[in-house]
């Protein structure tokens, strides 16, 4: 286990040595994190641009409750806003479905979680000191806008990731009800707004089903429960309304 519970200089990608770790049988709230991360992965296959001082961390998760397991990703995207809120309390930090960590209309970081076997590998990527550009997003970073002061990794690793591993516990203890408030309480979509997906597809938010997927009413009233699409807010034009 050499490489658990550090900071490494350089890796190709922090996910990949915790699920290897967790291969191993390492324990519950294992880590490992990196400062520069050389193949790092995001969601749906994309690449995750890893600039030295952001954070690249990954958590192993034993689960002891696999009725909660769907809602993993979601409480990690709740805790790291929660955590950011309670340090930086000008911060109005959302979450947006599924687990993408985002401020005033821009993305902060994101989650990966990877796993089987009962264990998931929650991996989180947080943008400190600098966003990357050139990706068809807005991104922004947590030294930009705090303004004045430069927020590094080492500021904030230790303490997102325990505050990640108690509101899993809580999710695992206490079921799902507290956290899908909370984190309904924090989310870029509410419940009513217009989103689209996909190739031009959209519909009206309904909820989160029993899994964490989101449930949207399409315009001939069916629903269709989305489970990891990019979803974006839709903005109506004059010609449309
Ligand atoms: C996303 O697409 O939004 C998820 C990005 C997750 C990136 C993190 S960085 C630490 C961990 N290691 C990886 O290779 N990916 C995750």
């Amino acid at each position: 286990m050499t490489l658990a519970n550090q900071v490494l200089q350089e890796c190709e990608s922090t996910n990949d040595i915790a699920k290897r770790l967790a291969e191993a049988g390492c324990p519950h709230g294992t880590w490992v994190s990196t400062r520069i991360q050389t193949l790092g992965r995001g969601r749906l296959g994309r690449k995750w641009q890893s600039i030295e001082g952001n954070l690249f961390l990954s958590i192993v998760v034993q689960i002891t409750q696999p009725q909660t397991m769907s809602w993993i990703p979601l409480t990690t995207g709740y805790a790291v806003c929660r955590f950011l809120r309670k340090t930086f309390p000008t911060l109005e930090v959302q979450v947006k479905w599924p687990n993408d960590i985002y401020l005033q209309n821009a993305k902060l970081g994101g989650i990966l979680c990877e796993g089987s076997n009962g264990y998931i590998v929650i991996g989180l990527g947080l943008n400190c000191v600098d966003s990357p550009e050139g990706i068809d997003q807005s991104t922004t970073s947590l030294t930009h806008s705090i303004g004045g002061k430069i927020i590094s990794a080492d500021d904030i690793r230790d303490g997102i990731r325990l505050e990640i591993l108690s509101t899993i516990e809580m999710l695992q203890n206490n079921g799902l009800s507290n956290i899908r408030h909370a984190y309904e309480d924090l989310s870029v979509f509410q419940v009513g707004e217009a989103v689209e997906w996909g190739d031009g597809q959209n519909g009206i938010i309904k909820g989160l089903g029993s899994s964490g997927e989101l449930e949207v009413i399409l315009s001939d009233g069916t629903i269709r429960k989305l489970f990891a699409e990019d979803v974006k807010l839709r903005r109506y034009s004059l010609s449309s309304l």
